[in-house]
Order: structure tokens, then sequence, then C-alpha cells
């Protein structure tokens, strides 16, 4: 059984998009090298027509019991017509061919509006964005030739900000042994990814702690869940060899985001999702999709990507639950499904169970996860005061 990959570039006023079609054969590439995947042959298709796809359809008709999966760069290579895109993805379904989309699928507006929700469709507009400092830092870290300073000069303005930073770095949560009393002093030690991660997860902090009246989700609860799910992350990562270079910590602290924007967005429909007892994740999750449409994952996903979050935030606000979803941090994706299984077993007081697979994907052993338990029941008390923190 073969893999193969597919590229489509639209041709316009007769001009073809070379940078379109190297592009997304680099993705491609890259990603398969860094996934171990072969590919058997790639597919160009040069079109004028987001609906006419002589090379895709020739692939459907001569691929089934043949090829196994289709790498592709992204759905719009498909089609950007959504009624195209549904058939093609239903018809590879129906063939068995897995379609391996190399950048992360971004849930649409047209898919939030085609799945009718109303209450939330509406407010959705009314998201805040993150705040300008916080853009303004994200871009400015992104530029190799930023010197520390600059960045130190553009946190240390807003002093809200620096105090919430400070607090954060300083604080047992964090973890980190030494005392740090300026922003330059902890950019210099944590480095520019750690400082992006505690700036974005400190404002989101701040743009939704207030809790709204006459709602049954209980916001000290949900930061208190945040909290302890990203301290157990930070311990797991630890103990697993993966790749640091991201901070796992503030990305994991902000995990179930979906869950407060459904909260103050939805909020008649949520609360009746939070009056109900759950057995399963799944369960709540299917409650969260029948009462808003969506669940708190789909549109955790929606506005981390508006908000151009680094991927890390993305993957695992959208795959937490679903880690084997992830083709770019499943490792970290499996890390953050565990520490949340972890805090649910401490929430509820209920035996932990951890799946084998899950722990061999991070290669982490079984004793392993009962020491970050224990040591999160230990210091348990740290997270009573969530509340007050941070603001
Ligand atoms: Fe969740
Ligand atoms: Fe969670």
């Amino acid at each position: 059984m073969k893999t193969i990959a597919y590229l489509c570039s639209y041709e316009q006023n007769n001009e073809i998009s070379e940078m379109q079609i190297s592009k997304q054969r680099a993705d491609i590439l890259n990603f398969c090298k860094v996934h171990n995947i072969n590919v058997d042959e790639i597919y160009n298709e040069i079109t004028e027509k987001y609906d006419y796809k002589p090379v895709l359809l020739n692939i459907m008709s001569e691929s089934y019991n043949t090829v196994e999966r289709i790498i592709i760069a992204n759905f719009d290579v498909i089609s950007p017509n959504k009624d195209f895109k549904d058939w093609v993805k239903d018809e590879f379904a129906r063939m068995k061919i897995e379609i391996i989309c190399v950048n992360s699928e971004i849930i649409m507006q047209e898919d939030i509006q085609s799945k009718n929700i109303s209450a939330l469709t509406e407010n959705i507009k009314n998201i805040p964005s993150l705040p300008e400092i916080i853009t303004k830092s994200i871009e400015i870290m992104q530029d190799k030739n930023t010197s520390s300073e600059t960045l130190a000069k553009i946190i240390s303005n807003d002093i809200g900000l620096t105090a919430r930073v400070l607090k954060l770095v300083n604080s047992s949560y964090y973890g980190f042994p030494k005392q740090i009393s300026t922003v330059k002093q902890a950019i210099t030690i944590l480095g520019f990814t750690t400082i992006k991660g505690l700036i974005i997860s400190a404002s989101v902090f701040k743009m939704f702690s207030e809790s709204s009246s006459g709602s049954a989700f209980n916001y000290k609860n949900f930061w208190k869940h945040s909290m302890m799910v990203a301290t157990a992350s930070r311990m797991l990562a630890e103990y697993s060899d993966i790749d640091k270079s991201e901070d796992i910590f503030s990305a994991s602290f902000l995990h179930d985001i979906g869950k407060i924007i459904l909260a103050k967005y939805d909020r008649e429909n949520y609360s009746k999702v939070c009056k109900q007892n759950y057995k399963t994740d799944f369960d709540f999750m299917k409650s969260e999709e029948n009462f808003c449409g969506l669940n708190h994952c789909e549109i955790g996903n929606v506005v981390a990507y508006s908000w151009n979050l680094p991927e890390l935030f993305c993957e695992i606000i959208s795959n937490h639950h679903n880690p084997e979803k992830s083709y770019k941090c499943a490792q970290e994706c499996y890390i953050v499904n565990i520490a949340n299984k972890i805090a649910e077993a401490i929430e509820s007081n209920e035996n932990l169970s951890i799946d084998d697979i899950a722990l061999e994907k991070i290669n982490i052993s079984g004793q392993n996860v009962i020491s970050v338990h224990e040591k999160l029941i230990a210091n348990s008390s740290d997270f009573d005061d969530i509340d007050k923190f941070l603001k």
C-alpha cells in the first residue's frame, strides 16, 4: 500500500504560483522526514478552478486498495469550496484512505456557521483580541535580531504585565529555584520562548479571570485545574525525553481555554452543560456539542488560531483529549492528556489509571506518573489561591 502526496496550485491570470507549490512540497517533505514516512509518489495539480481537479479525480478513481494515505499541505489544496472539499473527504474516508494534513486544520468560521450555533456565532464576534502589548511582543520575539534589552523595555512599559510575569516566574507553581527581580533578568535566564509563553498565559488569565454572575461554571475551580495541569505537565516533561524548547507549562495552563470561552460567550447553554454529572470526558464533550454546538477543544481551536498563538498552544488546546490527532506536537499533547487525568483524579478523589500506550509515547514509567500524582496531592493547597494569583 502506497503513501502519496498531492500538491495543488491555482493558476491565476495565466500565472502559476511556483512559490505555492515549492512551499507545499517543502512542508510535506519536512513533515515526512520528522515522522519517518516514506512518500512513494508526488502528484502535482495546476488548475484554474477550485472544483476542477483532474489529477485529484484520477487519484480517487485509481487508488482503491493501492493507496493507504494521502498527504497534503492544507485542506484548501483539495478546494476552498466547502461542498467539494467535504465530498472529497467523504470519498477518501469511504475508500479507507487516510488524509494527513501537514499544517494543522483550522476550524473555519464557515464550519461554525454550518453547525447552526446561533448564540455562539453571534457572540463569537465579541471575543476580545489579545492586548496589543502581547501581539507586539510575540511579533518582536519572532525576529531573530531582537535583543533582550528591546523586549525587556517593551514589557516593562506595562507595569501590570511586568508584575504578573515576575510573580509567575517566582511562584512555587513555576518552580524556578532562583529569585528573579527584573524582566530583563527573566528573559536572560528563561529565554524568549518561555517568556513568550508566560506573557501569553498571564494575559489570557487576566482577560478571563472575572467570573460572570448567574453561571453554573465555576471559574475558581477552572483556574485551579488549569494550574494543576500546567504544573503536572512541566513535571512529566522533565521525566520524559521530549524537546524542551517550547514552554509546555504556559501552553498547558491554557489547555481548556475553550471552556471559559463557552462559559462567557454561550453562558446559558454552558450553564446547562455544567449542571450535569459526567462519567467520562467524552460524555462531557458530547454534552458541550449538544448544548453549544462545539466542544471546548473546537472553540479553543478557533480562538487560538485567531489570536495567532504559537503552534504548541494551538495543538495542545485542540488535541489534549485526542493527542493521537496531533501530528506536530503529539508528545506534548500526550503529556497534557496525562496531566489532565492526574488533575481530574485528584479533583474527583478517584483512582488514577493511565494507558500504557500514552506512557510509551512520552517515554516515562508508571512510577513517574505516580510520583507526579503524589507531589501534586502534597502541594494541593498551593492551588487554592489561584484566584488571587496573577491579578
Ligand atoms: Fe479539556
Ligand atoms: Fe482539563
